[in-house]
C-alpha cells in the first residue's frame, strides 16, 4: 500500500455513488493510495441502466430535489475527521443518492473532499451544492476526473492527494 502524508490519528472515509462505475474506479485509487475506509452510498430503488431512462430519471431527482433512501448507512460519521465523496456529475450536481447522505449527518467541523467524474462539465455546481448541504463543514482540495479516463488517471489521483494536507 502507498501511503502519501498520512497522519493516521486522523480517520479518513472515502463514500461515494457510482452508477456506470467510473466514480468506484477513483474511489478504489483513493482507499489504495492512502489506506482509508470506503463506502458506497447504494440507493434502494437502483437507477436503470439505459442511458435516457437514467438521465431522465436524475432530471426529475433533481429538479424535485428528491432524496433517495439508501439501502444501508453508516450509523454515524462522528469518527471520522476528513471525507472525500464521490459522485458522477449529474446534471451539472451531484448525484441525488450523494444528497441523501450528505443531509443525513452532521457534518459540522469536518473536512469534506469532493471528486467528481464527468463527460465534459468537470465539477459543474457540484462543490457549491455540496457547501449548501454541508454549511459547517469545510469544502476543499475538490477534483474532478473524465470519467472515460479513470483507468488511467492513477498518476493525477496521486499528484491530487499529494497537494491535500492531512
Ligand atoms: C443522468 C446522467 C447525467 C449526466 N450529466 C452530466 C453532465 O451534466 N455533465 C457531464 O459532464 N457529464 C454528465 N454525465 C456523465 C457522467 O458524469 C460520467 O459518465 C460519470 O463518469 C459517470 O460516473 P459513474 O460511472 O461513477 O456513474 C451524466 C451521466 C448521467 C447518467
Amino acid at each position: 500500500m502507498q501511503m502519501i502524508n498520512n497522519d493516521s490519528s486522523k480517520k479518513i472515509l472515502a463514500a461515494y455513488f457510482s452508477h456506470s462505475g467510473n466514480t468506484r474506479v477513483i474511489a478504489e485509487q483513493i482507499k489504495k493510495i492512502i489506506g482509508c475506509e470506503i463506502f458506497e452510498i447504494k440507493p434502494i430503488n437502483v437507477y436503470p441502466n439505459a442511458y435516457q431512462a437514467v438521465v431522465d430519471q436524475a432530471k426529475k431527482e433533481i429538479n424535485a430535489n428528491y432524496k433517495p433512501p439508501l439501502t444501508v448507512n453508516l450509523e454515524t460519521i462522528d469518527s471520522y475527521d476528513m471525507i472525500f465523496i464521490g459522485s458522477p456529475n449529474w446534471w451539472s450536481t451531484i448525484a441525488p443518492p450523494v444528497a441523501t447522505f450528505l443531509t443525513a449527518f452532521d457534518f459540522n467541523g469536518k473536512v469534506i473532499i469532493p471528486f467528481i467524474t464527468h463527460e465534459g462539465s468537470r465539477m459543474g455546481r457540484s462543490v457549491s451544492d455540496i457547501k449548501k448541504m454541508c454549511p459547517t463543514a469545510s469544502v476543499v482540495d475538490e477534483h474532478s476526473f473524465r470519467g472515460s479516463s479513470v483507468k488511467n488517471a492513477q498518476n493525477e489521483v496521486i499528484d491530487w492527494l499529494k497537494g491535500i494536507k492531512y
